[in-house]
């Protein structure tokens, strides 16, 4: 006897028929029930042709890509598809302010534009996940500055223990009972966000045999703060980490760095613990991490994160051993933080190069510097040369042109068709200096593009 996946659709609650296969994407799955509305651009959560929105039971509305949604995953959520938003004033606002030619990418825009509408924030930000080719965004943008807030609560979602779908997608709600089941079964796919995996479900129609879905597990929900620094359970979503920094001075440097990783589809479902268990020379993450001296908190023991990674896509967790938390500590009072991303689009696109910075200072001298880089060798990486480099010194340009210089002894940058070794050691430099330029002109916008404007 298997469970039934049961999730609010649109208000409504369901159970599904125990056949349901859980590996299914929801997008497949909404289509196959004639909700044509959500569509298939790129099934790779690029283009937000099928977003809709996870109504979470804190009243959050996030959207998310239902191209990389396991339906074993969406068990106990509920979800808004643009079905549901029949009688709405998104639509409506979209369709008096022009703003939908072809229509492709309309149904995901108004998905968007319905969660922004309840979350609030940046609204280019909530449709940087959110391809469009032939209207172009004013209008987009005019539609949605029509839109009044609302903060109507979500619908319950229902409750829910633990799980096992079809013949073996288990879904543990305690960390003794995912390292059963990991024990058990050390061939199963490990599923999180699934923003990485997810792909392999829909762009290369991978079907595993088994799944181990970690996002209930109890020891990995939620991010909390005490003096001593943050502790990021590894189910919480990046959106949560993002919010975390923005309300805290302390960490809030990091937050236009986060605010870049993907997309708001892609950061509501996608995790720091999944960014690491990845283990991708590009990953955002670690650079962070490494950088403010982070910890990875596994179901066995602590490992600190410049140990996490060790080599190409490879990782110091044991067969057994699960990703339980991360300890980011608390940056001491007057240091600088920093982190740095380019891509080759400023927005929903991995890096190529990055730099994630800790400086610490006595007086107006550097007393310390941690620089990890990510794209710049087999892993992200800490440059130890240039960081001795500038204690001692003011950091000034000079200061980070002279560091920057002994990078080689450090990284090694690979060439791929993100950019060259030498284009990479180049940009390097160029994120030392702007660094430095960040100490010295605090004020400074983030944002290169605001920059620009300015
Ligand atoms: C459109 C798009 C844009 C993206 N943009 C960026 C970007 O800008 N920057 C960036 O760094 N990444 C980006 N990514 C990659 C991805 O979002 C991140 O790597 C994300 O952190 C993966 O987290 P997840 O929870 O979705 O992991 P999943 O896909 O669920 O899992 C990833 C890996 O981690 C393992 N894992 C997950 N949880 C645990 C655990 N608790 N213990 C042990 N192993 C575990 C899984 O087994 C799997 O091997 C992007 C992806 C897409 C599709
Ligand atoms: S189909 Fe393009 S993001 Fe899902
Ligand atoms: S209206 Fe045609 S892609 Fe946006």
């Amino acid at each position: 006897m298997h469970d039934r996946i049961a999730l609010t659709l649109n208000g409504e609650p369901l159970a599904l028929d125990p056949a349901t296969e859980p590996t299914q994407t929801l997008l497949d799955w909404l289509r196959a029930q004639g909700l044509t509305g959500t569509k298939e651009g790129c099934a790779e959560g690029d283009c937000g042709a099928c977003t809709v929105v996870l109504e979470g039971a804190d009243g959050a509305r996030r959207p998310v890509n239902a191209c990389l949604c396991a339906m074993g995953q969406l068990h106990g959520r509920a979800i808004r598809t643009v079905e549901g938003l029949r009688g709405d004033e998104v639509p409506r606002a979209l369709a008096e302010a022009d703003a939908t030619q072809c229509g492709f990418c309309t149904p995901g825009i108004a998905m968007s534009a319905w969660a922004w509408a309840r979350e609030g924030g940046d609204p280019h930000e909530a449709l940087a996940g959110n391809l469009c080719r032939c209207t172009g965004y004013r209008p987009i943008l005019d539609a949605m500055a029509r839109l009044a807030h609302d903060a109507a609560p979500a619908p319950a979602a229902p409750v829910v223990g633990s799980a096992c779908f079809g013949t073996g997608f288990h879904l543990p709600t305690a960390l003794a009972e995912a390292i059963a089941l990991r024990r058990a079964h050390p061939d199963a796919w490990l599923l999180m966000g699934g923003t990485d995996l997810g792909l392999r479900l829909a762009e290369h129609r991978e079907r595993p045999e088994r799944v181990i879905c970690l996002l209930n597990v109890a020891e990995m929900q939620g991010v909390s703060a005490d003096p001593g620094g943050m502790r990021l359970g590894a189910a919480a979503p990046y959106e949560d980490f993002l919010a975390a920094c923005r309300a805290d001075p302390a960490y809030a440097p990091l937050a236009p760095f986060l605010a870049r990783l993907g997309s708001r589809q892609i950061r509501a479902l996608g995790t720091v613990a999944g960014n690491l268990g990845t283990a991708s020379p590009i990953g955002d993450a670690l650079p962070v991490l490494v950088a403010l001296g982070g910890c990875v908190e596994t179901s066995a023991r602590d490992i600190a994160a410049e140990a996490f990674v060790t080599g190409y896509r490879r990782n110091a967790l044991a067969a057994d051993e699960l990703i339980v938390a991360i300890r980011v500590p608390r940056p001491p009072t007057g240091a600088l933080v920093a982190a740095e991303k380019l891509s080759r689009r400023h927005d929903q696109d991995i890096s190529a190069a990055s730099l994630a910075a800790l400086v610490t200072f006595e007086g107006a001298a550097v007393a310390s510097a941690r620089l990890a880089f990510g794209g710049m060798a087999d892993r992200p990486k800490r440059a130890l040369a240039a960081e001795r480099a500038l204690v001692g010194r003011t950091l000034d340009d000079a200061a980070a042109v002279a560091a920057g210089a002994l990078l080689g002894e450090d990284l090694s940058p690979l060439t791929d068709w993100r950019g060259s070794a030498a284009w990479r050691m180049e940009a390097a430099r160029g994120l030392l200096r702007r660094l430095a330029l960040r100490h010295t002109h605090p004020d400074m916008p983030h944002d290169i593009f605001a920059l620009e404007a300015a």
